[in-house]
């Protein structure tokens, strides 16, 4: 019997949207090769009635449609979610790196796509959702995040990466963006490569890099430097 793979399962209005972009490069040769799967649930397909709708107006008035929590319900139990569910929304905590590695290595996730105005309150407080948002702005779906979500989970499933010391040396591993890289030529425009690289001193590389990194995270993201050094101090303590 083949060794079950990390699966994703998303309940979109548009199975059609997947895998899209997760079928192409390294998540889609992983998806040929069976390191992960997908199962995409129609959300259509579980609405029932005299309209089979997926959605209504507002209660209270204003604009737009929203997701009935029928529907959703009926969706989810057909994902037979062994993991918390998780709704894809503006509202959910930001997601993030760390956040990816556990997700990573949890057996599946089960993503809901919102549409229209979002999903009805109630089908939220019924289930235990994990609530994530890709970041502070407002997307016309939850399938781009999806998309963005199980990406960012693939390239870390063991066996994805080639050369698994790509993720050891990336943004965000020690809490610090990564420093910068260079390739050839040597000399691009009058711009040439930091000699040190060429140096093939190893130690004064690795010590070049991090100082680099540092510097790079402190000017782009101070918020992410104070985290760091806050870090740094309780270690030492
Ligand atoms: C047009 S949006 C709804 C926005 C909602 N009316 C609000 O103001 O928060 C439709 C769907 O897109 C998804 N979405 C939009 N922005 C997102 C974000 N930043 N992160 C994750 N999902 C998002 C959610 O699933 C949402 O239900």
């Amino acid at each position: 019997m083949n060794k079950p793979v990390w699966t994703a399962k998303v309940l979109t209005l548009f199975p059609e949207m997947f895998p899209g972009p997760l079928g192409c490069s390294l998540a889609g040769k992983a998806l040929d090769k069976g390191l992960w799967s997908l199962e995409k649930i129609d959300i259509r397909a579980h609405a029932s009635g005299k309209n089979a709708s997926v959605d209504s107006t507002p209660f209270g008035g204003g604009p737009g449609m929203v997701l009935r929590p029928d529907v959703i319900q009926a969706a989810l139990e057909a994902a037979c979610s062994k993991t918390r569910p998780i709704y894809l929304t503006p509202r959910g905590n930001q997601l993030d790196q760390q956040r990816i590695y556990r997700l990573a290595a949890e057996k599946e996730i089960t993503l809901l796509c919102g549409r229209f105005e979002g999903v009805d309150e109630r089908i939220l407080e019924a289930y235990d959702w994990e609530q994530i948002s890709l970041g502070d702005f407002v997307l016309s779906g939850g399938e781009p995040a999806a998309i963005a979500l199980i990406d960012a989970c693939v390239r870390v499933l063991p066996g994805v990466i080639g050369n698994e010391n790509s993720l050891t040396e990336e943004s965000f591993k020690e809490g610090l963006l990564e420093y910068p890289q260079y390739t050839q030529p040597f000399d691009w425009e009058g711009r040439k490569v930091p000699g040190l690289l060429l140096s093939g001193h190893h130690k004064k590389i690795r010590e070049w890099r991090r100082g680099a990194a540092e510097q790079i995270t402190k000017k782009q993201r101070p918020d992410l430097w104070h985290k760091h050094q806050e870090r740094r101090k309780l270690m030492k303590e």
